[in-house]
C-alpha cells in the first residue's frame, strides 16, 4: 500500500520537523505506543488526527519500562504491519527511533512521579512508571505536541502522565480516550496475541469480573471486600485464580477505598498462563 506517511527515526530530524509546523502556526498531535498496533491504538490515533494540523504517532518498545524478567525481547515488532494499519489515517509522520538514539551512552536523568507510581502495577513492576514517564517526557520534548492522546486502558499510566504535566509545566493537554475492546468484551492489548484461542476466551471473564463488580455496586452494595470476593469468587469459576491484583480505587489518587462510592474505578490485573493483562472499570 503506498503512503503519505512519513518514517522518521532520528530525534533531532523529529525535532526540527516539529519545530517548523509549529512556526508554520500548525497544532501538533501526538500518539505514542511501542507498536504491534491494535483497534485500541487506532481508536487513539483517529482522535489524533481529528484534533490537530498534523498527527505524530511514535513507535518504540522502550527498554526502560520492562524488568529484567519482562517481555522486552519477545514484544511483537511489526513496524511494516504497523505502518499499514497507520496509512488508512491521516497520519503525517511515525517516529521510531533507535535505542540508543533515545539512550546515548552516559544516560542518567530520569523521572519519577512520586506516590501515584507506588501501588497497582507499580507493586510488582518494579521501575516500571519511572521508564514510563522518563520515556514520555522525552517523546513530548521531541515531538511538541499541543494534545498527546492516551488510552485509558493503562489508567494508573493516565494518571502519572497526567500528573507529570502538571507538576514541571509542560504545555501539552493530556487526553484519555476510552478502552477498546474485543466483541467479548476483552481489552484489546499487544499482548492478547501471547493467548491461545482459549485463553483468550477465559480471560473475557476479566471484564466480566468489572462488570459485575459495577453492577453489584449499582445493586446497592458498597463494601469494598464484599464487592471484590464476590469478583473473585466469579473469576475462580472461570479459572482465573492469578490475580495480581483486583481492588476498588479513587479515580484520581488511587488511594484504596473500603466503602466505594459512585466516581470510583475497579482495576485488575492478572495472569493468564505466563500472560499479564489488565483492566479497569468506572463506576
Ligand atoms: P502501548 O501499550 O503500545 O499503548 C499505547 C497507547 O495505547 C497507551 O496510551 C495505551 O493506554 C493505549 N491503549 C492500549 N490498549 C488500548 C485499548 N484497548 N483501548 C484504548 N487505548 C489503548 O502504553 C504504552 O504503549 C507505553 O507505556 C508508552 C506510553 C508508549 C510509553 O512507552
Amino acid at each position: 500500500m503506498t503512503t503519505n506517511i512519513k518514517k522518521v527515526s532520528n530525534g533531532n530530524e523529529m525535532q526540527t520537523l516539529s519545530n517548523s509546523h509549529i512556526k508554520n502556526g500548525k497544532t501538533i498531535s501526538f500518539v505514542p505506543t511501542m507498536g504491534a498496533l491494535h483497534k485500541g491504538h487506532l481508536s487513539l490515533v483517529q482522535r489524533a488526527c481529528e484534533l490537530a494540523d498534523i498527527t505524530v504517532v511514535s513507535i518504540f518498545v522502550n527498554p526502560t519500562q520492562f524488568a529484567p524478567s519482562e517481555d522486552f525481547e519477545k514484544y511483537t515488532r511489526d513496524i511494516e504491519g504497523d505502518i499499514e494499519k497507520l496509512s488508512e489515517f491521516d497520519v503525517n509522520y511515525i517516529f521510531c527511533p533507535e535505542i540508543n538514539g533515545i539512550y546515548p551512552e552516559g544516560f542518567q536523568t530520569f523521572v519519577e512521579v512520586d506516590k501515584l507510581q507506588k501501588p497497582l502495577c507499580g507493586a510488582s513492576r518494579e521501575g516500571h512508571f519511572k521508564g514510563v514517564a522518563t520515556i514520555v517526557l522525552k517523546l513530548l520534548n521531541i515531538v511538541k505536541p499541543s494534545f498527546a492522546i492516551f488510552g485509558e486502558k493503562d489508567y494508573q499510566q493516565l494518571k502519572i502522565i497526567q500528573r507529570m504535566v502538571l507538576d514541571l509545566d509542560l504545555d501539552v493537554k493530556i487526553i484519555g480516550l476510552p478502552i477498546f475492546r474485543e466483541p467479548s468484551g476483552l481489552a484489546m492489548s499487544s499482548r492478547n496475541q501471547y493467548l491461545s484461542q482459549n485463553e483468550k476466551k477465559r480471560a473475557s471473564f476479566i471484564y466480566k469480573s468489572l462488570t459485575k463488580i459495577k453492577d453489584d455496586f449499582s445493586a446497592g452494595c458498597a463494601d469494598v471486600k464484599e464487592l471484590v470476593n464476590n469478583a473473585k469468587t466469579f473469576l475462580s469459576e472461570a479459572k482465573i485464580n492469578d490475580i495480581e491484583y483486583l481492588e476498588i480505587r479513587d479515580p484520581e489518587s488511587l488511594a484504596l477505598k473500603s466503602v466505594a462510592s459512585k466516581e470510583d474505578i475497579a482495576v485488575i490485573a492478572v495472569k493468564i498462563n505466563k500472560t499479564r493483562l489488565i483492566d479497569n472499570i468506572k463506576f
